[in-house]
């Protein structure tokens, strides 16, 4: 199957690590070139040398180390690089608990991020896209916001709201050309994951090095894996999937319609 992803320009939030690590990967994989951005340039050399001992190109591969839980750093990441062909909103590091752990104060520093950083480069990437009647966004959001939990409140609303904000930008930015569509991942393996799951073993079972056991009772007895979410992504930006937007689709091997063994 030909992606016709060749020398398309593709920015991922995020790309340092995890879920959008891994997109970068399968996106240089189809022959595009990324822009990956994290706030720690230190990690983003890391991903450079992860990618390019996998035999990819350097010189296919550009990197920014901002904050994008700031608006203005949202701002410049679009003067810098107002012309991409695709954006990936994956940044995200809400922190799990329930409503007396997540004061005001981690509530909305996380959502500065994950909520109104993916609001904010929508805004600016998609006027630059309706310019040119062409492109995707595709927001990397979360099975939470469909699946809430008591214990992961914050990420729960805040994907919640990029549920309906994608549905609802996706069902209007069509009339210019654009797709917006979006991914709900249920668990999946990555740094972030491994600190989320080492706080529920502390909590159910007193011993943080025991989150593997926590992974047992899941679907085929394990998170996801990251390209499993990655190569859905890549295959949803590419025109083959042209008739996609205004949708999220959820990857979670059934879970939300398991019925809870023993
Ligand atoms: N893994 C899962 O199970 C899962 C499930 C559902 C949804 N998701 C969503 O998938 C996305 C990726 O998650 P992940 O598990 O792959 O996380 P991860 O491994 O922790 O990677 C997060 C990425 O975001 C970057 N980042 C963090 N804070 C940032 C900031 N303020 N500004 C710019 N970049 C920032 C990190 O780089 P630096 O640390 O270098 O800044 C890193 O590249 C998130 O939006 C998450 O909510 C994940």
């Amino acid at each position: 199957m030909n992606l016709n992803l060749q020398n398309k320009t593709v920015l991922i939030t995020g790309g340092s690590k995890g879920i959008g690590l891994s997109i970068a990967e399968s996106f240089l994989a189809e022959g595009a070139r990324i822009i990956i951005t994290s706030r720690d340039s230190e990690n983003l050399k890391k991903a450079i040398n992860h990618l390019t001992d996998k035999g990819f190109k350097a010189d296919q591969i550009k990197t920014v180390a901002l904050d994008l839980s700031l608006s203005d750093a949202c701002s410049s990441l679009h003067k810098q690089y107002p012309d991409v062909d695709i954006l990936i909103n994956n940044a995200g590091a809400i922190p799990g608990g329930n409503i007396f752990e997540i004061d005001e104060e981690k509530w909305r520093s996380s959502w500065e991020l994950k909520v109104f950083g993916y609001i904010n480069l929508t805004r600016h990437y998609l006027k630059s896209m309706q310019g040119k009647k062409k492109g995707v966004i595709c927001n990397i959001i979360g099975m939470a916001g469909i699946a809430p939990r008591y214990e992961y409140i914050c990420g729960a609303a805040a994907n919640s709201a990029l549920i309906s904000f994608t549905q609802a930008i996706g069902g209007a930015s069509v009339r210019s050309g654009v797709r917006v569509f979006g991914i709900n991942p249920s668990p999946t393996k990555s740094d972030r994951m491994e600190v989320m799951l080492k706080k529920t073993a502390t909590d159910k079972l007193g011993d943080p090095n025991r989150w593997m056991e926590l992974t047992t009772t899941l679907p085929f007895g394990r998170m996801a894996e990251p390209y499993e979410i990655a190569n859905l992504a890549v295959f949803g930006c590419s025109d083959l999937c042209g008739y996609l937007s205004g949708t999220v689709i959820n990857v979670d091997g059934g879970q939300n319609f398991s019925t809870p063994q023993k």
